[in-house]
């Protein structure tokens, strides 16, 4: 968890100078450059952001204003009229990037494809085409639950070019989770395939699908793309084959232009209460930001193969597998299945395998490299790559010497990346070719980023003290709101410190203005890269018949970063059994998916509560993680079940 890390990563001093030749060759190549943009992006954004759309996007009609900001509210090139799918796809066309490949896949079972971006173009016409002749019409919203396989990406862009908001849910949620984001978003089509590979075994979707579609009155449709051929069951009237919705289909489709601000898609995550935000995403600006920033931060060159292990389901796959990266042009490698199958080095043969030039994953995989040991990756050579990436939580700066010297040969800079789904792009990253790196820092701010680390009151704190990051200027890939549900947007992103965003996260700057995150202050966990809010877990569990009352807390975990424990007390005369444990860890596996398990059940005939009732969850805490029971108790009811609580397990 956060605080050890963040300790050690004080410990560590050296920092890592981009190479003469590596800096020769950036897109941006030093750091009185990177000074003087980010200056300019922050006291002018006006100027910056108004050039950077006329050259990174391509316009229908020229936007009039840059910026319309009425606090928490922001409205990005406004008047402007532009198609995503188009500033993605078709602006490679009839040019020397027409018969270049935007895909290269590789399924589980070895299965490789690679998609040109004219066959892209040709394939996402086709499918806008299929939605239009369903009576999909733009602003309808497209619930896409698929295996990262290229139809993902061309359902993504599909929707992009009628002007449908497509929420995309990852293919580890369950029918519980899907039935509430359908409902929630009212969505009106469903595409998901009959399954997908995984570990060797196919992973079930379309009968998760079948059951969340049991109560979710607005779906009329669901496409289903056959990957794995296992028999799945086909509604009369409601389901249609992939394969067979688009026999015959013209594959050129007129793209229709949209306003900078339409919705481009929804996408849910966890908050500190209550059920998933859905967070939304526009056009120009979430696009803009998106290219911009890949091109910076990952120092994009036409022939590189850029592999992202992120699942297109969370916002790492939007925005750095489809996104940021097809509007650039690049070639971008998918791959469906485990990094483990068939055995611990898929990922060294994938990249010896494809010429595969940038890594981008997350330290809880960089921990599970490290714990399958060196001699897998020994066995490949990994010289193409000559960049590589991090996101989602802190790097430990043993992992990122490990991911240095095992996978980089010393030789591959490490842009870490802090961002969040609602900032839509990466907002805190040390260009690799303008600063130097420091291990377990996530850096300096992107353009345009005004990043300020303030105390509760939010007043910012002096450089090398600890407190809360919060953006003070709004940026044009922020999210817009929260679907249906402004006034949470409002409360939970502008509501602690009036004016500005806050970012949840707890962090330091030292005096080189790098930032140092040390992880959320809200009651939201990152355990292996996924984000599960407390409160999300305990309502599952409120659920159960058996649970009275429940509380979840992370506690530290050398794998995964954080491990889920959660505290429940039962209803009068339910007694407490390994079976019952069993039955509690499934069932939120069943409400939430298989990911949200919790690794500890432990239950007690109280939990610990001040005097007025509330759950102390700072106690909870100092439980899971087997520490002594810190600090000031005195409001605590009953002491007696700390005892018990410390017994079990
Ligand atoms: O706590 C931060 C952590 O992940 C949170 C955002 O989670 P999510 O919206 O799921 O997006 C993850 C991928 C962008 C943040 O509030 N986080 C993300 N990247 C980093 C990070 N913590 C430290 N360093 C990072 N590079």
């Amino acid at each position: 968890m956060s605080e050890p890390k963040i300790s050690s990563a004080a410990r560590e001093k050296r920092v890592f100078k981009p190479s003469a030749e590596f800096q020769r060759q950036a897109n941006l190549g030093s750091l009185a450059t990177y000074k003087k943009l980010h200056a300019e992006s922050v006291n002018s954004p006006e100027n910056f952001w108004g050039r950077q759309a006329n050259e990174h996007l391509i316009w229908r009609k020229p936007f009039s204003t840059v910026l319309n900001w009425k606090t928490p509210h922001a409205e990005w090139f406004k008047g402007g009229k532009l198609n995503v799918a188009e500033n993605c796809v078709d602006r490679h066309l009839g040019t020397v990037r027409e018969n270049k490949a935007a895909i290269i896949f590789e399924g589980e079972p070895g299965d490789v494809r690679t998609i040109t971006y004219k066959q892209l173009s040709m394939h996402v016409c086709r499918l806008a085409h299929v939605f239009e002749n369903m009576g999909v019409k733009a602003g309808d919203r497209v619930a896409i639950y698929l295996p990262m396989v290229p139809e993902a990406i061309v359902a993504m862009l599909a929707c992009a070019r009628i002007g449908a908001v497509h929420t995309v849910i990852f293919g580890g949620f369950s029918a519980e989770a899907i039935k509430d984001r359908l409902n929630d978003c009212q969505a009106k089509l469903v595409i998901t395939a009959d399954g997908g590979w995984r570990r060797g075994k196919v992973v079930e979707l379309k009968s998760v699908v079948d059951r969340a579609l049991e109560s979710t009155p607005s779906v009329e449709t669901v496409i289903v793309l056959k990957r794995t051929a296992n028999e799945i069951n086909m509604v009369e009237g409601r389901d249609i084959w992939w394969h067979d919705a688009w026999k015959g289909g013209p594959n050129q489709h007129k793209a229709k232009a949209f306003d900078s601000e339409h919705p481009l898609f929804i996408l849910y995550t966890s908050g500190s209460t209550g059920k998933p935000k859905g967070v939304l995403h526009t056009s120009a600006g979430y696009l803009l930001g998106a290219k911009l920033s890949a091109h910076y931060v990952f120092d994009l060159k036409e022939n590189d193969r850029y592999f992202c292990s992120a699942d297109i389901g969370w916002i790492t796959g939007h925005s750095y597998v489809v996104y940021g990266l097809l509007a650039n042009g690049s070639t971008v490698f998918l791959y469906e299945g485990a990094p483990n199958q068939p055995e611990p080095d898929r990922f060294w043969q994938m990249i010896d395998r494809h010429a595969i030039t940038i890594l981008y994953t997350a330290p809880t995989a960089i921990r599970s490299f490290m714990r399958w040991g060196d001699n897998y990756v020994l066995r490949h050579r990994l010289d193409s790559l000559r960049l590589l990436g991090s996101v989602g939580e802190p790097i430990s700066p043993e992992a990122w010497r490990w991911y240095h010297h095992m996978i980089g040969k010393d030789r591959c800079p490490i842009v870490d990346t802090w961002w969040q789904t609602e900032t839509g792009s990466i907002l805190i990253a040390t260009l690799p070719g303008a600063a130097p790196l420091k291990p377990g820092a996530a850096g300096l701010p992107f353009f345009g980023v005004a990043a300020k680390i303030v105390d509760e009151q939010g007043k910012e704190v002096p450089r090398g003290t600890d407190g809360k990051m919060v953006i003070t200027k709004p940026w044009p890939s922020m999210l817009r709101t929260l679907w249906n549900d402004d006034a949470r947007y409002q409360s939970a992103y502008f509501g602690d410190f009036p004016g500005v965003y806050f970012t949840g996260d707890g962090a330091k700057q030292d005096k080189d203005g790098y930032f140092w995150i040390s992880g959320r202050v809200d009651d939201v966990l990152n355990i292996s890269g996924h984000r599960i809010g407390t409160a999300e877990v305990e309502a599952a569990l409120a659920s159960h018949p058996s649970v009275a009352e429940s509380a979840a807390v992370g506690r530290p975990d050398s794998l995964k970063g954080q491990a889920l424990v959660v505290f429940v007390s039962l209803k009068t005369g339910v007694a407490t059994s390994d079976a019952l444990k069993e039955d509690l860890r499934s069932h939120i596996g069943r409400e939430i998916g298989s990911f949200a398990k919790p690794d500890s059940v432990r239950i007690a005939a109280g939990l610990p509560k001040t005097r007025s009732g509330k759950i102390m969850r700072r106690i909870l805490k100092e439980i899971a993680a087997g520490r002594e029971v810190k600090g000031d108790t005195s409001t605590l009811e009953d002491f007696s079940v700390i005892a018990a609580l410390q017994k079990e397990d």
